[in-house]
């Protein structure tokens, strides 16, 4: 048994969690202070986004070195009492590693460019100009723009497959393998749990840098993910050998009993499965489709059907994270777009692997809204057309109805946002029952209560047709009616109880029925 085999994780974004300075930015401190906060919710691992020194081009995921704190963010110290306050209270740490690119101002790039004939050249991806003076080949950034930026000074391009801040490094340079392998120790040493693996299916590049094949003609009113999905990202992301790098990366973190949890971004079910490579690569890979698309039921019945027949256990199931709006939003808004989004949560407890949680996603919080002269996302700022800014899902924890949200004792927090009312901060949620905060407790607490929830052998009774998936687990069944119409499941024998509803009263067992109403989950347990 590994410690991750039915753990539940919970993400942090550091900068909006809990600031514990005063000065407007949430830190490593804010987030020991507020554990009590996550043992109560019962999750067993926190996954924190990147709190390393950079130059906040990406707010943390521009990395100018990856073995201290960023000073906004607090110590070393700080960040060894926190995995001592946290392993106290049995709950895992999982950093955020992003070894697809580094930060412009790391020395690493620095050196390179400072001096082509550097041993750090090659760290990075560098190419001559194309015939006509151009860059290399097509590619395009996920922020925007060209994949290459031309350094003045050599004349070559460099390639970063986000901003031109974020220059990609050479997985093909030893070197480079073995500068990770060190990170990768020196976090371990420190007492880490794990590692969230920041575009992990990007570090290893095409060997002949061929143009991505086009799909339709970019347009200048687009917006930049748009522009990335004109074409088919057959050359810069996905290579097989990607996998080579987490097998060694494996080797590694074993010998302390951490894990790896990919970031792993291709929606197809088989190739995203490739990454877990029969336990010999990454433990846990993220699939991220549900957490970028609208609600549409027809497509995440098949794609979550084939992945948990796939490989269940291989994935970090999720609705929601620090990079697109917040699911309840997303998914229409309001209690419908929230109830929506508990139904596919609760669905998600029962496919096995590692669901996780975003924070304030146990408050069933929409985007937050931010002015627009206050927007800090790249993806937002550095466009014409702002549209997939990730500002709105990072606004601050809030935590009760004081100042700020109880985030904060600066006069603003870092992104300044519209205050959360009351019955949406962690207090009065927490002091009421009915509330979502405990919804998302209590389901928390089943898995716990019941392994066989994600233990035992997974059967799908429901057939090929209609929008409710059936899931027998063992002695417990997860239905999710996806349809916005009521629906009826045909129970096996046995005499079931319901033992949690996402919707109160949004399910009943007669007769050896399940009756559900629309967007509804239910899990049963049979006596
Ligand atoms: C990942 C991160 C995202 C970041 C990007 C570049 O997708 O989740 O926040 O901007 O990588 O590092």
């Amino acid at each position: 048994m590994t410690w991750w085999s039915g753990a539940i994780g919970y993400e942090i974004y550091p900068r909006s969690f809990a600031d514990s300075s005063g000065d407007g930015v949430g830190d490593l401190e804010g987030i020991r202070r507020h554990l009590d906060h996550l043992t109560w919710l019962g999750v067993d691992a926190l996954w924190i986004t990147p709190f390393y020194p950079n130059p906040g081009f990406d707010h943390g995921y521009d990395v100018s070195n990856y073995v201290d704190v960023d000073p906004i963010h607090g110590t070393l110290d700080d960040f060894d009492r926190l995995v001592a306050d946290a392993h106290a209270r049995g709950l895992r740490v999982i950093v955020d590693i992003v070894p697809n690119h580094t930060s412009h101002e790391h020395e690493w790039f620095r050196k390179a460019i400072a001096d082509p004939s550097s041993a750090y050249r090659d760290y990075y991806i560098w190419k001559d100009p194309a015939p006509n003076g151009g860059p290399p080949n097509n590619w395009v950034s996920h922020f925007g723009g060209p994949a290459w930026t031309q350094d003045a000074r050599s004349g070559q391009y460099y390639l970063h497959l986000f901003l031109p801040e974020q220059p990609d490094l050479n997985w093909e340079n030893p070197e480079v393998a073995r500068e990770f392998d060190e990170i990768l120790r020196f976090w371990c040493e420190r007492g880490v749990d794990g590692f969230r693996i920041d575009v992990a299916h990007g570090l290893v590049k095409d060997v002949r840098f061929r143009d991505n094949p086009q799909i339709r003609e970019p347009t200048p009113d687009m917006s930049a993910g748009e522009v990335f999905h004109c074409y088919e990202h057959r050359y810069d992301l996905d290579q097989n050998r990607n996998i080579g790098v987490f097998r060694r990366w494996k080797r590694v973190v074993s010998e302390y009993d951490a894990m790896l949890l990919g970031e792993i971004g291709p929606d197809n079910p088989a190739r995203h499965a490739r990454y877990h490579d029969a336990g010999q690569a990454l433990d846990r890979n993220f699939y991220l489709s549900p957490v970028w698309s609208s609600w549409q039921p027809m497509i995440l019945r098949d794609k979550l059907r084939a992945l948990e027949m796939i490989g269940g256990d291989s994935i970090a199931w999720v609705t929601d994270s620090h990079d697109a709006s917040r699911s309840p939003t997303r998914f229409g808004g309001g209690d419908r777009g929230r109830y929506r989004s508990l139904c596919l949560t609760t669905l998600m407890f029962g496919l096995g692997g590692m669901p996780f949680l975003w924070e304030g996603q146990e408050l069933a919080l929409e985007d937050g809204i931010v002015a627009v002269e206050d927007r800090t996302d790249p993806v937002s700022t550095r466009n014409e057309n702002p549209a997939g800014g990730r500002d709105g899902a990072r606004t601050v924890m809030p935590w009760d109805t004081s100042h700020c949200n109880g985030f904060t004792t600066a006069p603003e927090p870092w992104m300044p946002s519209q205050p959360r009312p009351a019955e949406l901060t962690v207090a009065v949620q927490k002091a009421d029952p009915d509330s979502w905060i405990h919804r998302y407790r209590r389901l928390i607490e089943l898995r716990k209560k019941h392994p066989d929830l994600h233990e035992a052998p997974a059967e799908w009774i429901d057939g090929d047709h209609g929008l409710t998936m059936t899931l027998r687990r063992g002695r417990c069944l997860v239905a999710a009616n996806l349809d916005d119409h009521p629906s009826h499941v045909h129970l096996p024998d046995g005499n079931w109880s319901l033992v949690f509803t996402s919707r109160p009263d949004g399910a009943g067992v007669v007769a050896g029925e399940l009756e559900l109403d629309g967007e509804t989950a239910a899990i049963l347990l049979v006596g």
